[in-house]
């Protein structure tokens, strides 16, 4: 899609969807609880409400419009690189009230902005890039708030249909992905991310991947067959990890009385054996693929799973093709509140029949987020660059909290190997030998 008209009215229409998901996740706790720090992990909910809107002030009010700030002293309160999350609650940050004010003015601004600025010209506004950053940028900060929600205690505050049904009867356990060259990342997805970019050839050798991420119930073998107290598993860093932290299971979960039983937004219930493992560090991800006989995917063959098209020798945006996702293809954007059970969206398998890439969990590579070659910081180092290195491990695919504005075939997540309280799994593959 690059006709500008089409883009402008697609960033209305992503914008107004993340203020709604926005609204959600803040109106349905109390005051209290807003300002509240549930985690030292995360930031209370109102500063991440404020930040979205001092984010979006910076970028389409002052950046793409030349307006002078609303604001300018609480730049600094919702800079997230001058502030750790664990010290934002002692910032004199702007009372709930306050920050919906803020948030719905540099709005209805931005609105203005956005429907009289020429979509030409700069690298801002070409495509409407800009508007399609904050849009990505509040729905990845709805994620976060989402995170704040697992980890508060108390009753449950948000409500969702259940995922549909998915079954593995029939489909193999592995598919092999033949080797070769593939375009991997891109230079023409008009609101692909600094990282993305550019679109460039890789090859990888042919190997075989999971059908499907690996399930509750194959984890939960890991876990009985000793997995968590075998050091032979274990990087050594997650081996430290496992010891100093007692680990012996994924966040959330609890053994009681013979039964597994995890908390997800304030509801405990038993592990669901058929659906796709949740919580899981990176190190304990990579554990149960050395456990099994496997190893993790790298990037590069993740994405070539999920987007090259042996027919056409083509990358495509998705699995599925390029059209944009829909219900049927993916659980993204809260839909639902957990992943779907493994086998679930048939119609969003890629040609070779690997499920599920999209959505449900972000999924665990054994890649370290690397620039691509020939990548330039747009539009702010911070936003990419200055993660780069060895110290980040690269995620895949989205999970059912991810929105589609900010999730594509090429889009890279990152975080650090003992993250578990984001909403990640895995698959795990083998060399074609
Ligand atoms: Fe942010």
């Amino acid at each position: 899609m690059t006709d500008p008209e089409l883009l402008r009215a697609r960033a209305l229409t992503a914008l107004t969807a993340a203020r709604a998901r926005t609204g959600t996740l803040t109106s349905s706790v109390d005051d209290h609880e807003l300002t509240a720090q549930h985690s030292p992990l995360m930031s209370p909910l109102v500063w991440d409400l404020a930040h979205i809107g001092n984010q979006e002030e910076q970028w389409l009010l002052r950046a793409v419009a030349g307006q002078d700030a609303i604001r300018p002293e609480i730049d600094s309160l919702y800079d997230a690189f001058e502030h750790p999350r664990a010290a934002r609650p002692t910032l004199p940050l702007l009372a709930p009230t306050e920050a919906r004010r803020y948030a719905a003015d540099v709005r209805g601004r931005a609105l203005d902005v956005l429907e009289s600025t020429p979509l030409r010209g700069g690298p801002l506004t070409d495509a409407a890039f800009a508007f399609g950053m904050i849009a990505q940028h509040e729905q990845q900060h709805d994620e976060t708030m989402l995170i704040t929600h697992q980890l508060r205690s108390g009753p449950a505050a948000l409500t969702a249909p259940e995922p549909p049904p998915g079954s593995t009867e029939g489909l193999p356990s592995e598919v092999l992905v033949p080797g070769g060259p593939f375009t991997m990342g891109t230079s023409t997805e008009p609101w692909a991310l600094d990282n993305e970019r550019p679109a460039h050839h890789r090859v990888v050798s042919s190997f075989h991947l999971d059908t499907t991420p690996v399930t509750c119930g194959a984890y939960l073998r890991f876990i009985e067959d000793g997995g968590y107290r075998e050091e032979r598993w274990w990087d050594p860093a997650g081996w430290t990890m496992v010891r100093e932290h007692d680990l012996n299971a994924p966040l959330f979960w609890r053994r009681e009385g013979g039964q597994w039983l995890r908390r997800r937004f304030g509801v405990t219930e038993p592990v669901p054996l058929d659906e796709p493992v949740l919580h899981v560090s990176w190190y304990e991800a990579d554990a149960y693929a050395r456990w099994a006989g496997r190893r993790l995917p790298t990037e590069a063959e993740w994405e070539k799973a999920a987007r090259h098209d042996p027919v056409s020798g083509r990358s495509r945006r998705y699995p599925w093709g390029d059209a944009d996702p829909t219900a049927a293809h993916a659980n993204l954007g809260q839909t639902h509140l957990r992943p779907a059970p493994a086998g679930a969206y048939p119609e969003g398998q890629s040609p070779l029949g690997i499920r599920q890439l999209m959505g449900d969990v972000w999924e665990w590579t054994s890649s370290d987020f690397l620039p691509y070659p020939g990548f330039v910081a747009f539009p702010y180092r911070e936003y990419s660059e200055v993660f780069f290195g060895p110290g980040h491990k690269v995620l895949r695919g989205g999970a059912f909290s991810v929105d589609e504005v900010a999730c594509r075939g090429t889009f890279r997540n990152w975080d650090l190997p003992v993250r578990r309280q984001i909403f990640a799994g895995f698959r795990t593959a083998r060399d074609d030998a």
